[in-house]
């Protein structure tokens, strides 16, 4: 048997438990399978990572009382036993799956059969068991690296297969491309409420800062924060800084997942982003000016820049009515405080050390998601 389910009291909202607290605002008109009052029972998949701590925290703030998370060392997603045993368990209504094997360049294009074969078994597991145990609505993130190598810009949703893949990261982009399939058969064949929706690169608090496997944004951070420790003034980036990206905050992200949850429904999947693209050079220079403004940017023009631009078209989740908030500098700065105050408490004496924060190499930049 399963152990039962961790509820982490600092991810959990307030709330009493028992009691039926309708979420519903006068003329609200919520989607097939909203999630209707607070006590609904509700499990992050993936709850420890950028992604899924985000959304905790936002089902906290909401004041939901019943939300379900599982460590990976009592849980491992890609065991199909263990997890239809962990569902019959505990019945959750609704569950967000953001739990994934997730990385950079160097660690996707590396790693393409773990990368390939991790997803693929997290999400056939999961989505298997919200069948079986009757799931009343599942939100499934795919991400933007389903999409062909030469989409047009801003892709839209319907770019899906219609070319071959960015080669980097081909086996992470099939298992995620197999995992909008598996929703939509799902949904086909047995009625399933799953839904699935593509984020744009994602930063803030919980990232993974580990060069070996980090995205730009906080592979950036780190090394601005280290040459300022260090005291040099100069910090090389690969790429001439021409390429451009899209960086959502993961905070925006979970207010979009709850929205997509209460608001969307359908086989089609939806990308999430900002609309709004950056030059890496911009990006990088925004945050120099946060962590070391003194800096001097070195752009080593040997290393690939990949695509030269990459940006979701956003105008299907802005016409239901939700749009990205937390501006990019805004969202550097915050994303900061988090890293410094991150840093301090894990090398505080006795502290538990998050190879997330303290594994130390060159590293890559990339955008892979
Ligand atoms: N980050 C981005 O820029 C980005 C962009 C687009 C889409 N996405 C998608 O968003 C989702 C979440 O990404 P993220 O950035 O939040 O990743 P993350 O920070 O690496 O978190 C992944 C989470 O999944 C858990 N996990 C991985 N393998 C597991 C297993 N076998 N059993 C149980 N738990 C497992 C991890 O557990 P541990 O904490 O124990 O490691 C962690 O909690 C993924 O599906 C990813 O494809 C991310």
């Amino acid at each position: 048997m399963s152990p039962p389910p961790s509820k982490d009291p600092a991810t959990v909202g307030g709330g009493q438990p028992g009691s039926t607290i309708s979420r519903r605002q006068p003329g609200d008109r919520p989607a097939d399978g909203a999630v209707e009052d607070l006590n609904a029972s509700i499990f992050v998949a993936g709850h420890r990572g950028l992604v899924g701590s985000a959304i905790c925290r936002r089902l906290a703030a909401e004041g939901f009382t019943n939300v379900l998370t599982v460590p990976r060392r009592d849980l491992d997603l890609r065991d199909q036993s263990a997890v239809a045993r962990w569902f019959d368990a505990n019945r959750p209504d609704h569950v967000y799956l953001v739990a994934g094997t997730v990385g950079g360049i160097m660690a996707n294009s590396t790693r393409q059969a773990e990368f390939l074969y991790d997803n693929m078994m997290i999400h056939a597991t999961v989505i298997e068991a919200a069948r079986r145990f009757e799931v009343r609505k599942l939100l499934y993130l795919g991400s933007a690296c389903v999409y062909p190598r030469l989409s047009p810009q801003p892709i839209p949703e319907a770019a899906l297969l219609t070319g071959p893949l960015e080669p980097t990261n081909e086996g992470y982009s099939l298992a995620k491309i197999a995992g909008i399939r598996l929703c939509q058969f799902y949904r086909k064949q047995y009625g399933c409420n799953f839904i699935t929706a593509m984020p744009t690169n994602l930063y803030g608090p919980n990232d993974n800062f580990d060069l070996r496997q980090s995205h730009v944004l906080p592979a950036l951070m780190r090394k601005f924060h280290e040459a300022k420790i260090r005291g040099e003034t100069g910090v090389e980036i690969w790429g001439t800084g021409k390429a451009r990206r899209e960086f959502l905050h993961v905070d925006d992200l979970a207010d979009a997942c709850l929205f997509l949850m209460d608001h969307f429904e359908g086989e089609g999947h939806i990308n999430v982003g900002t609309g709004v693209d950056h030059s890496i050079g911009d990006l990088a220079a925004a945050i120099r000016d946060v962590v070391h403004p003194e800096a001097d940017m070195i752009f080593d023009t040997t290393k690939p820049d990949g695509m030269p631009r990459r940006v979701l078209d956003v105008t299907m989740i802005n016409r239901l009515g939700w749009r990205a908030r937390i501006d990019l500098a805004d969202g550097i700065a915050s994303t900061y405080d988090w890293y410094r105050e991150a840093i301090d408490a894990t090398s505080a004496p006795g502290a538990a050390t998050d190879p997330r924060l303290q594994v130390r190499l060159d590293g890559e930049l990339s955008d892979v998601g």
